[in-house]
């Protein structure tokens, strides 16, 4: 009796778990898009890499250079440049054969990747000038293997990236192309017709995910028209419920000038977005090493990009309010990921291979940041022992004194340094508030860099 009663319940409890899992099914409105769970990877990993490379690689002039040449405006020093160096009739599309890629070796880039500490990577696949890194059977003539690499840069990458352990491969795509006749005439019908939609962006993005696997889909150039224009709901409903990702994938908000920041999956909002206070839903900050292009900038000078320090700041201060960070880096035409951005990625890798507990995997604390202190951003992770929270502290404390304003503290409340293996002194302030001293310490047992994160156990907020 009982074991019958044992076998039924457990035939019940399976039949239900199976019950949730088939009868979820999306629907193509937003409501139902939106009450799709993030999958837990995406808000776990918290970096990522950005790769923007393609033709505008070549002539890696700056940043918004190549979509002016080919909208033929005259913007003066590009004028100047071309006049200069180039043949009159020389078009945008004249770049395409130079961009070689001969140096592109896609294991070297995947372990630079991967030592950045970085779980995801997301690579450009098509801007707006609507050139395909990789072989689209819709982008004839202008793609990565009629024109310029005559390879699929796109699967190389997707091949070397998911030879490392814990880290994902994501497509960035461009909806709309400015100069494609279908996308212009439609434009003129007052976006009444999709044949732009049907015969390219459609088409390119099942393209995408059905072969490469995407699993992030980082859509961009909706901002002209709506999303129904775009039938974005049509093809997330699809994404979720018959894709072969459709339980792994992670899509951003820029479906349609009207969704961007409202709905979809993680927001990105605008670019560099980095509002320093906590939001309701996931978000990514997208942004640059070179502070002034997303491409590779021939001209850029070392002041151009960012230190360490900028980047340790802008990592605690988007993880600290529950986003994450997208980081860009711009390869050269020929296939190289240059020595600037390869060393601040090891680098990069170098702090969070010590700070790592703080990120990833991080809840957003109480606070996000100090209320006496500036420069300190709070993250903090729960386990069986307890919560622990981890200030991130960008400036070095004065003296060796380290007065924080947030956490409240009592006798049984420890505190440490990570990569700093002796022990540090905490006083709590009445009420509110601590003190923690930290003793000399030498350069020889302690080589952490940048930004430095102190550990609370047993506080009491
Ligand atoms: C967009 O979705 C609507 C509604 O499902 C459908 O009738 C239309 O054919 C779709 N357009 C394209 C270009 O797929
Ligand atoms: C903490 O952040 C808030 C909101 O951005 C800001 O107003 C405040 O000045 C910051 N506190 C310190 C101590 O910097
Ligand atoms: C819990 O605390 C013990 C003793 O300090 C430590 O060894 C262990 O790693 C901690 N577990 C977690 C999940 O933090």
């Amino acid at each position: 009796m009982s074991l019958l009663l044992v076998r039924q319940t457990t035939t019940f409890i399976l039949l239900c778990a199976l019950c949730c899992c088939v009868s979820v099914k999306y629907e193509p409105n937003w409501e139902s898009i939106d009450s799709r769970p993030l999958p837990n990877w995406y808000d776990e990993s918290k970096i990522g890499i950005f790769i923007h490379w393609g033709v505008f690689s070549v002539p890696s002039f700056s940043s918004e250079w190549f979509w002016e040449l080919w909208k033929g405006q005259k913007i003066p020093g590009v004028v100047d440049f071309m006049n200069r160096n180039y043949r009159p009739d020389f078009t945008y599309a004249d770049f395409a054969p130079q961009f070689t890629t001969e140096f592109y070796n896609a294991d070297e880039w995947a372990d630079i990747l991967a030592a950045s500490g970085a779980k995801y990577v997301v690579l450009v696949t098509k801007h707006h000038e609507g050139y395909t890194n990789w072989p689209s059977k819709v982008s004839w003539n202008w793609n990565s293997m009629d024109v310029g690499p005559k390879r699929d840069l796109v699967g190389e990458l997707a091949v070397a990236v998911r030879k490392k352990e814990g880290i994902k491969f994501g497509t960035y795509h461009s909806l709309f192309e400015w100069y494609n006749p279908l996308y212009l005439s439609d434009k003129a019908n007052g976006f009444k017709t999709q044949d732009f939609v049907r015969e390219k962006t459609l088409p390119e993005l099942y393209e995408l995910v059905n072969n490469y696997k995407s699993d992030v889909i980082w859509s961009d150039g909706d901002w002209e028209t709506t999303d129904v224009y775009w039938n974005a709901t049509e093809f997330l409903a699809w994404l979720y419920n018959e894709s072969p990702v459709k339980d792994s994938v992670v899509v951003n908000d820029r479906w349609g000038k009207n969704i961007r920041c409202k709905h979809g999956g993680f927001l990105n909002c605008d670019d560099r977005y980095n509002p320093g206070v906590l939001q309701k839903r996931k978000w990514e900050n997208s942004m640059t090493i070179d502070k002034y292009s997303w491409g590779y900038r021939r001209r850029a000078r070392l002041d151009d990009f960012l230190t360490m320090e900028d980047i340790t700041s802008v990592i605690a201060s988007t993880v600290s309010c529950g986003g994450n960070l997208l980081i860009n880096i711009g390869p050269t035409h020929d296939g190289k990921i240059v020595p600037i951005f390869e060393e601040r990625l090891r680098q990069m890798g170098e702090w969070l291979g010590v700070n790592g507990e703080a990120i990833y995997a991080s809840k957003p604390w109480s606070h996000q940041n100090d209320t006496l202190a500036s420069g300190v951003w709070y993250t903090s992770q729960k386990s069986t022992n307890g919560t622990s929270v981890y200030a991130i502290v960008l400036d070095w404390p004065d003296n060796n004194v380290l007065k924080l304003g947030a956490p409240v503290a009592s006798h049984a409340s420890m505190v440490s340094l990570l990569g700093y293996k002796g022990s540090l002194t905490l006083t709590p302030g009445t009420g509110s508030g601590v003190t923690v001293t930290i003793p000399p310490i030498s350069v020889n047992e302690f080589k952490v860099r940048w930004a430095w994160v102190f550990k609370f156990t047993n506080l009491q907020n």
